[in-house]
C-alpha cells in the first residue's frame, strides 16, 4: 500500500479495516483512518492531561486529622479508596493482557494506549492519597480481599479477564467473539460505567459540602477521564456488534441483562457496606433507584432495553459533567495545564 494514496484509494483503504480478525490491512497503519470516532477520543483523552500529585492536599491532610470528621464519613472515604486502588489496576490490566491483542485496528489501539497511561495515572493517585493522609497502605490496597462486597465486584471482573486471557482464546468463532464482548461490556459497561459511579457520587457528596475537597477534586478528573473511557467503549462494543450482527442474538441479548443485573445486585451491596447508616443526605435505598438508572442508561446506548425504570435521585451528578458548571467544581484548581486546563468533557 502506497503511503501517498489518492483520496478514492484511502477510502477503499480505509474501509478494509476491521475492529476484530482483521487480515487485509497491516495494524500497525494508522492513516487512512477508518473509525475517527476512536481517533476523537484519543485527543479528548490527551486535552485531559493531569497529575495527582499536582492536587493541594492541605486541608484534606487536617480535616482527616481532627475529630470533626465522624467514623460513618470515614468509612465511606476508606471504602472508597479501597475499591478504587486496585479496580484502576484491574481495569489497566485488561486492556494490556486481554483487550489489546485482539482489536486488529491502529485507531482502537493508539486509544488503548492513551487509555492505559490514564488508569496508571489514576493507581498513582490512590498512592498519592495514601501518602498524603498516612493512611494504612495495606489497609486500603487489600481491601479487595477483605471486604466482601469489593471482592464480589472485583471477582466479577477478574473472570472475564481470565476467559480471555485462556490459552487458544480467538475472536476467529462467533462464540469468541461474545466472550470477548462480554469482557468489554463487563469492563466498559459494567466496571467504569456502574461499578465506579456510586463511588462518584459518594466522595462527590463530600465535595460539594466542602469536605475532602482535594480527594473530590482527584475523583472529578477520574470521573472525567472515566467518562471518556464509557464512551470509546460503547462505539467499541456497537461497532464490533455491527460488524459481526450474527452474534448479537437473542439469546446473547438475555446474557448480557442478566450480568448487567448481577453487577446492579452487586454494587447495590457494595453501596450498602459503605453505608450502614444514612449521611450527607445519602443512603443504601437511594442508590437501589440510582444504580438502577444508570445501568439503564447503559443499556440502552447498547441497543438494550431498560430494566429498572428508576428515577435518577442525584441529579446533582449530571451538573458535575456539565461544561457551564465547571467553574464552581474546579474553584480549588491551582495548576493551570497547557492543553488540559479545560475541562472538556
Ligand atoms: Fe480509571
Ligand atoms: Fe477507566
Amino acid at each position: 500500500m502506497s503511503s501517498c494514496l489518492i483520496p478514492e484509494e484511502a477510502e477503499a483503504a480505509a474501509q478494509q479495516k476491521r475492529i476484530l480478525n482483521c487480515k487485509q490491512v497491516d495494524v500497525n497503519q494508522l492513516m487512512p483512518l477508518k473509525y475517527h470516532w476512536a481517533w476523537e477520543h484519543y485527543l479528548n483523552g490527551c486535552h485531559n492531561n493531569w497529575m495527582p500529585s499536582e492536587v493541594p492536599m492541605q486541608k484534606d491532610i487536617e480535616l482527616w486529622k481532627s475529630n470533626r470528621l465522624s467514623n460513618d464519613e470515614r468509612l465511606v472515604i476508606m471504602r472508597n479508596l479501597g475499591f478504587f486502588s486496585t479496580a484502576e489496576s484491574l481495569v489497566g490490566n485488561n486492556i494490556v493482557l486481554a483487550i489489546f491483542k485482539h482489536l486488529t485496528n491502529a485507531e482502537a489501539r493508539q486509544y488503548l494506549l492513551r487509555q492505559a497511561f490514564e488508569e496508571a495515572v489514576h493507581t498513582h493517585t490512590f498512592h498519592y492519597i495514601v501518602e498524603s493522609l498516612s493512611l494504612d497502605q495495606r489497609e486500603v490496597f487489600d481491601m479487595y480481599n477483605a471486604v466482601n462486597s469489593i471482592h464480589a465486584k472485583d471477582a466479577f471482573e477478574m473472570k472475564l479477564t481470565e476467559e480471555v486471557m485462556q490459552e487458544g482464546f480467538t475472536t476467529d468463532t462467533p462464540e469468541g467473539v461474545q466472550t470477548f464482548l462480554k469482557n468489554l461490556i463487563g469492563f466498559y459497561i459494567i466496571m467504569e460505567g456502574i461499578f465506579f459511579y456510586s463511588g462518584f457520587v459518594m466522595i462527590l457528596s463530600f465535595h460539594r459540602k466542602n469536605i475532602m475537597t482535594g480527594i473530590g477534586e482527584q475523583f472529578q478528573y477520574i470521573l472525567r477521564d472515566e467518562s471518556i473511557h464509557l464512551n470509546f467503549g460503547i462505539d467499541l462494543i456497537n461497532t464490533i456488534k455491527e460488524e459481526n450482527p450474527e452474534v448479537w442474538t437473542p439469546e446473547f441479548k438475555d446474557q448480557i441483562i442478566d450480568m448487567v443485573k448481577e453487577a446492579v445486585e452487586l454494587e447495590i451491596q457494595y453501596a450498602a457496606d459503605c453505608l450502614p447508616n444514612g449521611i450527607l443526605g445519602l443512603n443504601a435505598a437511594l442508590f437501589r433507584d440510582y444504580v438502577g438508572y444508570i445501568a439503564d442508561r447503559r443499556l440502552e446506548r447498547i441497543g438494550l432495553k431498560p430494566q429498572y425504570n428508576t428515577a435518577n435521585p442525584f441529579p446533582w451528578m449530571s451538573e458535575v459533567m456539565d461544561l457551564d458548571k465547571e467553574k464552581n467544581f474546579f474553584e480549588t484548581r491551582v495548576t493551570q495545564y497547557q492543553s488540559g486546563a479545560a475541562l472538556v468533557w
